[in-house]
């Protein structure tokens, strides 16, 4: 027990590092090889380590944006904030099934190109800051958190190749990758991820323009706070120097010591396979139909479920509220508000997932179309019968509010309701 109970090494503990290389080998199937072992770096969870990424790669006099795709995870937006990047966040649309509008991405490149940039960082200079990025972009490429989209493998491509050219780090939060099924099949594989596609393009740098940021908080729970980075061996080595590391060490040593032995025995691999998949499959199955018997005929949309007909995976399935709704200006975030204070009924809105500070994220957001007519819905937290009766109360509210709209009543006026 006493080596657990040391401060592990910066790039985590070995073992785990070993054992995790294995496994996503199998998951993944990566057409470049193996995933080996110096490609993996331990961290404390997807959050901490997009700030440890930020600290290491970055630098606000440098770095010209951090492109977030939207609608985005709303909780990356401080961490970007917080390690100097207020007010240069940009959102860039997914345009569909394609998950992100590239000739967008372009635009606002060409844009930031044309502005005056220092030839080299200001800030983050000297050996321990090996390559800092012009541009960020981060997204979630499979399952996405909230919109539940998954970008096409020729997409991821197309980005990659973008990101080669600008000079982009590609930071993809791959922490539902896990949990895919399909109608038929209990498991499914998810897609190569942008870092398996970095490695196989030929051309890639050393440091590399893509890293898969994973997690095990969606397949052991939250609280475990391990998680790892998949990018370069110079990628990760360096990611496994940021000074937080160097001081304390990798910061999820002790639990990553019991993750490993989880991984080893085969233990996590069955919960997932045999209890998780399972039971989140039939949730979805719960929701989908209680959406199409109660919600559908009231005029929502289903926006996105898996990749391809007859898959699904993740948390989460994205709604569009009925169009009367958007005809009469009222947002998605007044229907959460009012089934929150009279139904006691929580629900993620499209206002929560704007990128923070940039103004045409909103504008996007609250076109007739656009994302603030939403709502994100998790079959994760709740019983299957907990779900048919949120569903129910949804629906109540709907109709009610929709009443009150068609009589002239301000349906927003005194209602509150809190983005985090
Ligand atoms: C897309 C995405 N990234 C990151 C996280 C947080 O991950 P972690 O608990 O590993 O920090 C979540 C959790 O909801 C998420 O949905």
């Amino acid at each position: 027990m006493a080596p657990i109970l040391l401060y592990g090494p910066g790039k985590g503990h070995p073992p785990l590092c070993e054992s995790l290389a294995e496994w996503l080998t199998g998951v993944y199937k990566p057409s470049a090889g193996a995933v080996e072992a110096s490609r993996i770096c331990i961290t404390n969870g997807a959050s901490g380590s997009l700030a440890n990424m930020m600290l290491e790669f970055s630098d606000p006099t440098y770095t010209r944006r951090i492109f977030m795709v939207e609608p985005t995870y709303f909780l990356a937006c401080p961490i970007f904030e917080d390690t100097g990047f207020q007010g240069k966040l940009q959102g860039i649309p997914e345009n569909g099934a394609d998950c992100i509008d590239i000739d967008f991405l372009r635009e606002q490149l060409k844009k930031a190109e044309a502005e005056t940039w220092p030839e080299k960082p200001l800030q983050k200079t000297g050996s321990p800051y090996q390559h800092i990025y012009r541009y960020v972009l981060y997204c979630t490429t499979t399952y996405s958190n909230p919109s539940a989209k998954t970008m096409p493998v020729h997409i991821r491509e197309s980005l990659v190749k973008v990101a080669r050219e600008f000079d982009i780090l590609l930071i993809s939060d791959d922490v539902y990758d896990f949990l895919g099924w399909s109608n038929d099949c209990l498991a499914v594989d998810p897609p190569l991820r942008l870092v398996d596609i970095d490695r196989a393009l030929p051309g890639a740098t050393s440091f590399g323009n893509a890293v898969s940021n994973g997690s095990f908080a969606k397949i052991v729970g939250p609280g475990i706070r391990v998680g790892w980075v998949e990018a370069t061996p110079a990628f990760v080595s360096s990611l496994g120097l940021v000074g937080s590391s160097s001081s304390g060490g990798a910061p999820s040593h002790f639990a990553s010591t019991l993750v490993d032995r989880m991984l080893r025995s085969n233990d996590l691999q069955q919960l997932i396979s045999a209890v998780l998949i399972p039971e989140y499959r039939k949730r979805f199955s719960t929701l989908m139909t209680t959406i199409e018997q109660q919600l559908l005929p009231m005029g929502y949309a289903v926006e996105a479920t898996g990749p391809r007909p007859g898959t699904a995976g993740g948390y989460f399935t994205y709604i569009r509220i009925p169009a009367f709704f958007a005809e009469h200006g009222v947002f998605a975030k007044t229907l959460a508000g009012i089934a929150l204070r009279d139904y006691s009924l929580r629900i993620a809105f499209g206002h929560m997932f704007v990128v923070t500070g940039d103004d045409g994220s909103r504008e996007r957001a609250e076109t007739p179309d656009g994302f603030a007519y939403c709502l994100r819905l998790s079959w994760a937290w709740l019983e299957a019968e907990q779900i048919e009766e949120a569903i129910g109360r949804l629906a109540e509210c709907t109709a009610h509010t929709r009443r009150r709209v068609e009589q002239g009543e301000d349906v927003a006026k005194g209602v509150e309701i809190g983005i985090r």
